[in-house]
């Protein structure tokens, strides 16, 4: 079974991938790791982000072991993977790893913006996470103040609602549910209501293909 979730920023959607994949036994991909890992890369070697054939070349040299990297979470990486995803080169560089990833038994969940609705149009499930920009804000503000990081609430939200126009308004894959994608509005739901209704969408799509 392959599962797709794809949603906006700090919608909770690696997290709700993360603990399907345990409950449905099967392997998990973030795959915002992969555009923040070649975002990284480019930081770490000093080159622009603004140049689409070096994040090409990046994503090409793509190691799976950078995606253990801690420091891949932070907003900064965020940020800077959010604008080399906007380059066709760099989405097509890191189409095969995903879909192999996805093909592996025993099946797989993956995460992103366009799981649905360009990596695996196939999938047998697939949810696409939504939340009040004022409620994510919230979240990865405590995140953040957990984490012992600075952080300001207005600007946590500011940044969300920069990173979402950007991953909607990208003339390649953008963010956008696949026509035959389940909505989980996850506002007003703490992350184990959330990882049930995931648990009933799948559990109703099982039953409906049978
Ligand atoms: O989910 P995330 O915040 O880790 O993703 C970081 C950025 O990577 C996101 O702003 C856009 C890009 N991304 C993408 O374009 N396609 C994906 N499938 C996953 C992430």
């Amino acid at each position: 079974m392959i599962i797709a979730i794809d949603g906006p920023a700090a919608s909770g959607k690696g997290t709700l991938g993360k603990r399907l994949a345990a409950h449905y036994g099967l392997r998990h991909l973030d795959t915002g790791l992969i555009y923040r890992a070649v975002a990284k890369a480019l930081i770490d070697a000093g080159q622009p982000l603004d140049r689409e054939d070096e994040a090409a070349a990046a994503a090409r040299r793509l190691d799976p072991a950078q995606l253990d990297d801690p420091l891949l979470k932070t907003d900064t990486i965020g940020r800077a993977a959010s604008q080399i995803s906007v380059f066709p080169a760099v989405r097509a560089a890191l189409v095969a790893f995903q879909r192999d990833f996805a093909r592996q038994p025993p099946g797989a969940v993956l995460d992103g913006r366009d799981i649905g609705t360009v990596i695996c149009p196939d999938a047998e499930v697939k949810i696409f996470v939504i939340a009040d920009p004022r409620v994510r804000a919230q979240r990865r503000y405590r995140e953040l103040v957990a984490r012992g990081e600075a952080a300001d609430e207005g600007a946590v939200l500011a940044d969300i609602e920069a990173r979402d126009a950007r991953d909607r308004n990208r003339t390649l894959a953008p963010l956008k549910p696949a026509p035959d994608a389940h909505a989980l509005d996850t506002s007003a739901l703490d992350i184990d209501a959330a990882v049930a209704a995931a648990i009933a969408i799948v559990e109703r799509r099982r039953a409906a293909a049978h």
